[in-house]
């Protein structure tokens, strides 16, 4: 391995032991491997998976069953490389791709490789994430940003992916019209790359005013609130639906509410069973799928806040140190709290 700075033999890293119980523990400082390159992390995000880890100790059949280091939404500055690396990176500022996919299987070989079976993704038991002085990635998945990127904006890239990765399905282009459910992060960020796609109308609805009023300011051209009026009485007829809510309800309302042909885009977890209007379905065309994660985002991702189209910094409400990681995820609690960020070292 290859380094610029004499590197500390040991890191602190945030532990999540079980549910609802976090320690620091001091930990050897990884080696970058073959191919690979080590990042000294500067800032992560929370994300609403790393709440469940701590919350609830699961997500679905991912058990936290062993100590885990959560974080997967993470910038930082490359320090050292691996062999097969060129040492001219060290030094580079970097958003991290969070996850190694094997590169071999069918999947990744069709370039689909957030399918790949075999996938190692940061913060995911037993993968540790990155609530952590130091971690390492593949040196492609570590991605240069510009000087007017900020490193806050940088960990942030990771839910823009998810929300290109959706508008991409959605097939989004300019004139579209879109209904997004849900005004948390996911919403807002998909809000707003809807907007830099071209789409004209874009339809935010969210149970919570504040959350409502917030869309407007993050590329909304109209808020609804789905108790007082049903999206699918509305005859909204647009191109696409994105869930963004997990809500069994405002996926039946979504895909009501797109015209023959539309596309119905289901990103929001938590109901891993639902009822589908399947005639209605049938009988407009209409295509409803998936998406899990994302595949070659963040060039478009990095391209887009670097052009001012994204904006990631204002979404950030709270900042914590790794002694505090407890109270940034528990944070979400407050209805002003949109983005915390940990900042590890
Ligand atoms: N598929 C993926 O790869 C992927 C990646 C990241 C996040 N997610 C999921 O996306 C979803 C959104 O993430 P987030 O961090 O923004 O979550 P969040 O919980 O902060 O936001 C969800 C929002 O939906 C609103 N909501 C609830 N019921 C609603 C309804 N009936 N109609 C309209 N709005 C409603 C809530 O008030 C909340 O503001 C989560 O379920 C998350 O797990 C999926
Ligand atoms: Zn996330
Ligand atoms: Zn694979």
């Amino acid at each position: 391995m290859v380094g610029s700075t004499s590197l500390p033999k040991t890191m602190r890293a945030s532990v999540l032991l079980r549910q609802k119980s976090l320690t620091v523990e001091e930990r050897a400082v990884p080696v970058a491997g073959v191919g690979e390159v080590l990042v000294k992390v500067a800032a992560v995000g929370v994300c609403g998976s790393d709440v469940h880890y701590y919350r609830e100790g699961h997500i679905g059949d991912f058990i936290v069953d062993s100590p885990l280091v959560l974080g997967h939404e993470l910038s930082g500055i490359i320090v050292a490389v691996g062999s097969d690396v060129d040492a001219v990176r060290v030094g580079e500022r970097v958003a991290i791709e969070p996850q190694r996919p094997c590169r071999t299987c069918r999947e990744c070989r069709a370039g689909r490789y957030n399918l790949c079976p075999d996938m190692k993704f940061y913060a995911t038991p037993p993968i540790d994430g990155a609530f952590c002085g130091y971690v390492t990635i593949q040196a492609e998945f570590a991605h240069p940003i510009p000087d007017c990127v900020s490193f806050e904006a940088a960990a942030l890239l990771e839910p823009l992916s998810v929300a290109i990765a959706s508008i991409r399905k959605a097939q989004i282009a300019p004139g579209s019209s879109i209904l997004i459910a849900g005004a948390g992060p996911i919403g807002i960020i998909t809000a707003q790359t809807a907007r830099a796609f071209g789409a004209s109308e874009i339809i935010v609805s969210d149970l919570i005013s504040a959350k409502r009023d917030r869309a407007l300011q993050y590329g909304a051209t109209r808020v609804i609130d789905p108790v007082a009026s049903d999206p699918a009485t509305l005859n909204l007829d647009v191109n696409a639906f994105i869930d963004a809510s997990g809500s069994a309800r405002a996926v039946d309302s979504g895909i009501r509410s797109v015209r023959p042909a539309g596309i119905v885009v289901l990103v929001g977890l938590g109901n891993p069973e639902m009822v589908l209007p399947v005639s209605h379905i049938q009988n407009l065309e209409i295509t409803v799928t998936g998406i899990f994660r994302y595949v070659d985002t963040w060039p478009t991702a990095i391209h887009l806040v670097a052009s001012g189209q994204v904006d990631l910094d204002s979404l950030v409400t709270g900042r914590f140190d790794l002694d505090h990681v407890q109270e940034a995820l528990e944070s979400d609690q407050s209805e002003d709290s949109l983005k915390s960020i940990v900042y590890p070292n």
